[in-house]
């Protein structure tokens, strides 16, 4: 039996176990995908350890995906724009690293109706999460992508990486107000996973403006309850977005494309 597992840490809330072993039902093969608890500075080395111990694959969580950006001997292009892989698998004995979250994030985004085209889209934190979609939602034909972040160094370098090749990428200070209609708000911060208060530009939120947490919980995020109650009708956590990243990661080991329809759901209940 093939194996394969996520690693992360904290990993031990992981829904990825579950989904894979749905669409391992779906597409009628036997696989073991197990939760592994690993520490950056660990990484390297249980990796290699899990490749000699025969896995065949891995997925990677936070706070993971750079180190196996860096581990990866051979990455997508995908990966190599958004410096980020959440995809490990062996070619020739050769590590290969891709992301699927980005396309992840633009499958759910689809299934939920939410026309990126020609709109206007703002990404809270400039971290990891944020770098990782960054690259598909400018493959968007969107009108802007501004990034706001606490430490503004960071949103500047996140812009600088893809100013020459999209224009339509730019940043907003976090106290500013925002006097654009704004279509989607991407919160990708960590606040609150941490539990904390964050500060964000005034404004964000008008009539037609759609919510969009990368996180996800049973019950409503912390930024989905803020959003509410500034109004947004819409707003969705990163659920879908998980079950879309693991089917992309899915097809890539084993030639089948799973049907993510009711997988949601099914998680949620
Ligand atoms: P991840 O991989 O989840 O993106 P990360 O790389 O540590 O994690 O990035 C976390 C992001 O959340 C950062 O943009 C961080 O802002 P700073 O760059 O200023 O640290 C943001 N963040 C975390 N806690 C926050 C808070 N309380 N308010 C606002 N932003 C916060």
């Amino acid at each position: 039996m093939k194996k394969f597992a996520v690693i992360g840490s904290p990993i031990s809330h992981s829904l990825s176990p579950q989904i894979h072993s749905l669409f391992a039902e779906q597409a009628d093969i036997q696989i073991s995908y197990e939760a592994i608890e690993i520490i950056e500075n660990d990484f390297d080395s249980k990796v290699k350890q899990l490749f000699e111990d025969g896995y065949s694959g891995l997925n990677v969580t936070l706070p993971l995906k750079e180190k196996a950006f860096h581990y990866a001997d051979k990455k997508s292009d995908c990966a190599l724009l958004a410096e980020s892989v959440n995809t490990l698998f062996l070619d020739d004995s050769r590590v290969c690293g891709e992301t699927t979250d980005g396309q992840g994030l633009l499958l759910d985004l689809e299934s939920k109706g939410i026309e990126l085209e020609g709109s206007n889209v703002l990404i809270l934190g400039a971290g990891g999460s944020a770098r990782s979609v960054i690259p598909s939602l400018l493959s968007c034909n969107i009108n802007s992508l501004s990034i706001a972040n606490r430490t503004p160094e960071k949103a500047a370098e996140l812009v600088n990486i893809h100013k020459q090749n999209n224009p339509e990428i730019n940043q907003i200070e976090i106290d500013e107000k925002i006097d654009t209609e704004i279509d989607l708000v991407v919160n990708s911060t960590s606040a609150g996973t941490l539990g904390e208060e964050m500060t964000m530009p005034e404004g964000i939120f008008g009539l037609k403006t759609k919510s969009y947490d990368l996180s996800y919980s049973k019950d409503e995020t912390p930024f989905n309850m803020i959003a509410k109650r500034s109004g947004i009708t819409e707003a969705y956590d990163g659920l879908g977005m998980l079950v879309n990243q693991a089917a992309l990661s899915f097809e890539i080991w084993h030639n089948f494309k799973p049907d993510v329809d009711g997988i949601e759901l099914q998680l949620r209940t």
